[in-house]
């Protein structure tokens, strides 16, 4: 096997990171600007943890395309860790949204008639029947287990080890060598015992799921379908169908999030499996990168909140821009325009012809490291066979690897470099992770621009 050494990582990364500052004056006294008024120099903190010393500050964006201050134009593989999987600027959901607040109000705290018509096809694709609109999965995720709650009476809720579902407390929580702590490091926790307020178990591990449901005092089991933000690991066969039968045997409800699986097609993991949670949640990119998340519930939940006086579902549930008009016109036209079958076709193929790509680089150069994808979701991590659940992927990449190749803070030098390394060839990769996304306008030649900018960095690094 091929191996990458740290200090080629490291040589190769201060060049490119040199590169990188000296190619982007305008964004890097931006930056310096922005420092004196916003924390860190930008408008959200998740915005530092691009690489190369300073995010780029955007000039335009279309469809998959960005271009800076500096005048560099990127293909974005990024699209917003995907907010931005319509594409930026996509012509039909920019009119809808455009239309709604040219003529009927941005936010008015009154119903339009799009939100039927949201209803309708979110209950045709997703199986739920009764919907709300919230502004950010983060939110809806919050609303969901409060409402589990109270509908189920209990006070904890399961997630699975090295999970991600947002600014969520319940779910910010890692089993940590048998040790449940809060993610170490995040900003004060409203419950400071992670033990009071979440049980954690593995995914794909039936057996420990069913020890933890078994006291009957979990509200609601939160996973993703696929989970994404480990890197992608799939559910075992059977594993859906454990999940759902235990859920139901011990009264605790179950809450599926999509708001990245949804990568997989129109009707997302729920829809092309045929699962039935309870509850479903999805957000970031469901009105086209507009502040938009969907939050569906069953007959019997949607009972429980129809008895309450509206008073009761009004404390402690959303907020004044909650289902405004606006994102509910985003959602109907993402949904028409954007989030179809005819898209999902081509950005899938596409995604099929990456993940080719990088596996047939990792095979040529000798490299243990594997590639997954889902629908147009396609990534790649320095290990070589995908982990069964979050705490493998936590800690295998670490024992694998040379530990200071790949943990250094969030990631490691080895993530950094190729981060730094496609910005300096024109190509935007998802921090954090070595993921990309396949929008609807990218092509082929973009498909083989990121390949091939890969394919040059790995014969550098294995030289
Ligand atoms: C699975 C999942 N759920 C929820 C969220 C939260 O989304 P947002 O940050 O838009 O609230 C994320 C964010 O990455 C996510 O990956």
């Amino acid at each position: 096997m091929a191996a990458v050494t740290l200090e080629r990582v490291k040589a190769l990364l201060e060049k490119e990171n040199g590169r990188f500052v000296s190619q982007r004056p305008k964004s890097k006294a931006l930056f310096e600007e922005a420092k004196q008024t916003l924390v860190g120099g930008v408008p959200m903190s998740w915005m530092r943890i691009w690489t190369g010393g300073f995010p780029v500050f955007v000039d335009r964006a279309e469809g998959v395309y960005i271009t800076d201050v500096d005048g560099h134009r990127y293909l974005d593989l990024c699209l917003g860790d995907t907010g931005g999987l319509c594409g930026h600027a996509h012509p039909q959901i920019v009119e809808a949204i455009a239309t709604q607040m040219r003529t009927r109000g941005t936010t008015t705290m009154l119903p339009t008639e799009d939100s039927i018509w949201v209803g309708r096809e979110l209950r045709r694709r997703f199986g739920l029947p009764h919907w709300q609109v919230l502004m950010t999965a983060t939110d809806a995720n919050r609303m969901a287990l409060k409402v589990a709650r109270s509908f189920t009476g209990r006070q904890l809720i399961l997630c699975f080890n090295g999970t991600y579902h947002g600014s969520v407390d319940e779910t910010l929580v890692v089993n940590f060598f048998g040790e449940l702590i809060n993610v170490p490091g995040m900003l004060g926790p409203i419950v400071p015992d992670a033990k009071a307020m979440t049980r954690v178990v593995d995914f794909n591990d039936i057996d420990a799921l069913e020890q933890a449901l078994a006291p009957g005092d979990i509200a609601c089991v939160i996973t993703e379908p696929v989970m994404t933000n480990i890197g992608i690991i799939f559910p075992e066969p059977g594993f859906h169908e454990a999940l759902r039968e235990l859920t139901k045997k011990h009264g605790t409800l179950l809450l599926i999030d999509e708001t990245h699986s949804m990568c997989a097609g129109p009707r997302g993991i729920t829809g092309e499996m045929g699962l039935k949670p309870d509850i479903f949640v999805a957000g970031k990119f469901i009105a086209g990168g507009y502040p938009a998340a969907i939050l569906g519930f069953s007959d019997e939940i949607t009972g429980f909140m129809n008895q309450r006086t509206p008073w009761h579902n009004f404390f402690g549930f959303g907020g004044t821009l909650s289902g405004n008009a606006t994102a509910v016109a985003g959602i109907r036209a993402a949904l028409e325009h954007a989030i179809n079958e005819e898209n999902f076709a081509r950005m899938v193929r596409l995604a099929k012809r990456m993940e080719d790509g990088l596996a047939q680089i990792i095979r040529d150069a000798g490299l243990a490291w594997y590639v997954a994808r889902i629908g147009c979701r396609v990534e790649f991590r320095f290990l070589p066979k995908p982990p069964r659940n979050g705490s493998e992927a936590l800690f295998a990449e670490v024992d694998y690897n040379a530990v200071d190749i790949v943990s250094e803070g969030l990631t490691g030098p080895l993530d950094a470099l190729i981060h730094v390394w496609c910005a300096n060839r024109g190509i935007l990769l998802t921090p954090v992770h070595e993921m990309a996304l396949v929008g609807p306008t990218a092509t082929e030649r973009d498909v083989d621009h990121y390949v091939g900018a890969i394919g040059e960095l790995v014969r550098e690094l294995v030289k």
